[in-house]
């Protein structure tokens, strides 16, 4: 009997069909992988092994975040404070509080303490503090109302969709370096024309090519 179709047709529909499940699977995976919320970490906020508030040292105290995270506008990496910087004040202030034992033993031994890290980039992506912070970045853009956290709580996916909204209109975002730390920050009626000019005469260029940040 003549053939019709080759042998090879044959094979068509499984493939399309093979073709659908892996691609299915695909998808699948991708959209379980980006918009889980372990992915996209927002709302993570890991319990830490001293009760140590952002709500009383920076909202009722009003403390500037730079006292603690000293390194922010020089380094690439925002430290987490020593002890130390702790112990500048309690060594008077609530000197017998539980809630403080595990920072007077930090103290005492010399072994820091062991804060979980709450933001995390993939050891592939590279992100620069200080570049952020003294071309006028807020804090808050990043982190959300730290000080209003009883415990630390990431707002912002992070992902490199939400760094690229950001670098492809820098405007809607910027404020005067003056501000970064401010807390509730309103911005100006005009910020957006004032923003393009700044971006102009400073001759800022937030990088949107690939080795900018994956090198
Ligand atoms: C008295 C010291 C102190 C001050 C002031 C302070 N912080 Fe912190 N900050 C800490 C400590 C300690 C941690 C680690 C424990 C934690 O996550 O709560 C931390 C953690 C953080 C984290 C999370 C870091 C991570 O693991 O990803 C962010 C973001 C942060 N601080 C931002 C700020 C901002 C913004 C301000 C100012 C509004 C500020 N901090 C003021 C001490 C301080
Ligand atoms: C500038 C001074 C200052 C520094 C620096 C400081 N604190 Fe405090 N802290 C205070 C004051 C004042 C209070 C009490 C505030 C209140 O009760 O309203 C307090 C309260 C606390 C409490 C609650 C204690 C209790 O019994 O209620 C903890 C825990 C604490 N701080 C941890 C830390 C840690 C950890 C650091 C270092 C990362 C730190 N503090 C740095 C001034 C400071
Ligand atoms: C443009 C966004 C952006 C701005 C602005 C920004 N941060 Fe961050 N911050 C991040 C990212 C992203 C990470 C995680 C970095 C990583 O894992 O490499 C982070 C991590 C941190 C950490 C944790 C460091 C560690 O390794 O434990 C602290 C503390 C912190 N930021 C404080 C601040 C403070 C204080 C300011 C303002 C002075 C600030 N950040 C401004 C994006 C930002
Ligand atoms: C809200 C705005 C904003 C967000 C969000 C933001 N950036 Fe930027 N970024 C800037 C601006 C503005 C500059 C340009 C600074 C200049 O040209 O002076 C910049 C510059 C950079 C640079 C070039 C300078 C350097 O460090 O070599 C890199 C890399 C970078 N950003 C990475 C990131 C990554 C990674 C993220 C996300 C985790 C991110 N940025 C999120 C505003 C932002
Ligand atoms: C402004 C910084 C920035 C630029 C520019 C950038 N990326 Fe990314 N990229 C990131 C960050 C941050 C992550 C990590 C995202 C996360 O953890 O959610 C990432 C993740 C990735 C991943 C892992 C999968 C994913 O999407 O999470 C790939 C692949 C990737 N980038 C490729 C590229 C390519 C290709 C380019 C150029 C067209 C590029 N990136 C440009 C910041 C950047």
């Amino acid at each position: 009997m003549a053939q019709i179709f080759s042998k090879k047709a044959n094979l068509l529909p499984l493939l399309t069909l093979l073709g659908l499940a892996v691609g299915g699977g695909v998808v699948t995976l991708l959209v379980w992988y980006y918009f889980s919320p372990q992915f996209t970490d927002v709302g993570y906020a890991p319990s830490q092994p001293v009760a140590y508030s952002h709500q009383i040292h920076a909202g009722k105290l009003g403390m500037d975040c730079r006292y603690c995270h000293s390194s922010v506008e020089v380094s690439a990496h925002a430290n987490v404070p020593p002890t130390q910087t702790c112990m500048n004040c309690h060594n008077q202030v609530k000197k017998n509080s539980l809630a403080l034992q595990p920072v007077r033993q930090s103290w005492a031994t010399g072994q820091p303490i062991a804060w979980t890290k709450v933001h995390h980039l993939p050891d592939y992506a590279h992100f620069n503090h200080a570049v952020h912070v003294t071309t006028g970045v807020g804090c808050e853009t990043c982190h959300g109302r730290i000080d209003q956290m009883a415990v630390v709580q990431q707002t912002q996916p992070l992902s490199m969709g939400w760094c690229l909204e950001c670098h492809r209109q820098p405007e809607l975002y910027l404020r005067p370096p003056s501000e970064v730390t401010t807390m509730g920050y309103v911005q100006p009626a005009d910020f957006v024309t004032r923003n393009l000019e700044r971006i102009r005469a400073e001759h800022i260029v937030p990088p949107t090519n690939c080795s900018a940040c994956h090198y």
